[in-house]
């Protein structure tokens, strides 16, 4: 190969790698309507089990025997991840968790909470899982009946508006 021809060479192989290098950029960033798109799944989502677990702990909690709030989300959570569509769980804010598997497990769940209680009512990343797209989100639970401190006596002592819990989200960004 004559030299002039393998310095005409450099710009194309430089070119080439640069494009190869945005191209693998683009395969770990998902496009931000997707993002957006499983944003707005997590607040139906979010809606959806608020509602049902609200009406559930209003119409069919008597006493301390009842099916809890928590048992109930936690079993309709699993329901969900097992048929493959999301992961869901709840999360304690106030330091004093019924069950401590239900304490902030890892520095997204600890730093959501921080937020969550300083007054955000959304907290989300992007991550990857298995080499996929997924939008990790947490929302605040607040005590929405006084049929909550049946069971969770302490919630009388959280400050008004402040959030006690949080439900935590892994949903596939598609
Ligand atoms: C009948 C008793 C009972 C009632 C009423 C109840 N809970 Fe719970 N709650 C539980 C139990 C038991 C758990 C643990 C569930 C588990 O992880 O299996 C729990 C778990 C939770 C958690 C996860 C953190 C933790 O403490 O383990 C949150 C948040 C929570 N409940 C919020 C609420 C809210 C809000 C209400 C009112 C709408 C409510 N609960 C009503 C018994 C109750």
């Amino acid at each position: 190969m004559s030299r002039r021809l393998a310095w005409a060479l450099v710009p194309v192989v430089l070119v080439g790698s640069i494009v190869a290098q945005l191209r693998s950029a683009d395969s770990s960033t998902p496009d931000p309507a997707a993002v957006e798109r499983a944003r707005k799944q997590v607040r139906m989502l979010d809606d959806l089990y608020k509602t049902a677990v609200v009406l559930i702990t209003e119409h069919y909690v008597q006493d301390e025997q009842a099916v809890a709030a928590g048992t109930a989300a936690r079993l309709l959570f699993k329901s969900m991840k097992d048929k493959g569509w999301h992961e869901a769980r709840l999360i304690d804010a106030t330091g004093e968790p019924y069950e401590e598997k239900n304490a902030p497990a890892d520095e997204f769940e600890k730093s959501a909470i921080t937020q969550l209680k300083a007054g955000q009512t959304f907290v989300d990343t992007v991550i990857e899982k298995d080499g996929k797209p997924y939008l990790r989100a947490a929302t605040p639970v607040p005590v929405v009946s006084d049929k909550c401190i049946l069971c969770h006596a302490h919630y009388k002592n959280v400050e008004k508006g402040q959030p006690i819990g949080a439900i935590g989200y892994i949903v596939p960004i598609e």
